[in-house]
């Protein structure tokens, strides 16, 4: 699909406000990789479909699911919070037709991060956060990091903010969140 296409998708499968969160996230990843010399294209296409599966009901989790053949963890089972950027991957790849493997996975792994992520998973992840819509508290504190340089700084503070919040829910905390806080600590 042309980019005119997938956007004319996004617009039916979103509410407003998400497709504005989609754009700004395109254009603030788009900026980021000014800064740390990654592929404007690739991160532009990866911010604009993030989040194409945040609407679906459930019928359509169970259709996309069973015709794609997803494999959704126990975490992911039931909760779309967490589940939407598994099988946003599944439809970027095969409804929209987008080829390349590190916007696939940039989508997929959007919400939890993983252990060792790469350049364009790092920027759509911090790109979510940060976009200018963005506001909470220390927001600009993640915003400063990441436009001077400190992506990795970034990701740290974000991974246990969003550990800390869990626990304070008294949520479960998917593994791969704890895998990704780990291997950036240990790499910094
Ligand atoms: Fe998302
Ligand atoms: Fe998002």
């Amino acid at each position: 699909m042309t980019l005119t296409e997938i956007n004319e998708k996004l617009v039916e499968m979103l509410p407003e406000r998400r497709m504005q969160h989609s754009l700004n996230v395109a254009n603030c990843a788009v900026k980021l990789c000014d800064i740390y010399d990654c592929d404007k294209e690739k991160a532009y296409i990866a911010g604009i479909t993030h989040d194409c599966a945040k609407y679906l009901n459930n019928d359509q989790v169970d259709y996309y699911v069973k015709k794609y053949n997803i494999n959704l963890d126990e975490y992911e089972m039931n909760n779309l919070a967490l589940s939407h950027s598994i099988i946003g991957s599944y439809i970027a790849q095969y409804e929209f037709k987008i080829n390349d493997i590190e916007i696939i996975d940039a989508i997929r792994y959007h919400t939890t991060g993983k252990e060792n992520m790469s350049l364009l998973e790092k920027i759509i992840y911090m790109a979510d956060l940060i976009e200018e819509s963005r506001n909470f508290p220390n927001v600009d504190l993640l915003r400063n990091l990441s436009y001077s340089g400190k992506l990795d700084e970034a990701l740290l503070i974000s991974f246990d903010n969003t550990i800390k919040f869990v626990i304070g829910n008294k949520q479960l905390i998917h593994p791969r969140t704890v895998s990704a806080r780990n291997y950036i600590m240990r790499n910094l």
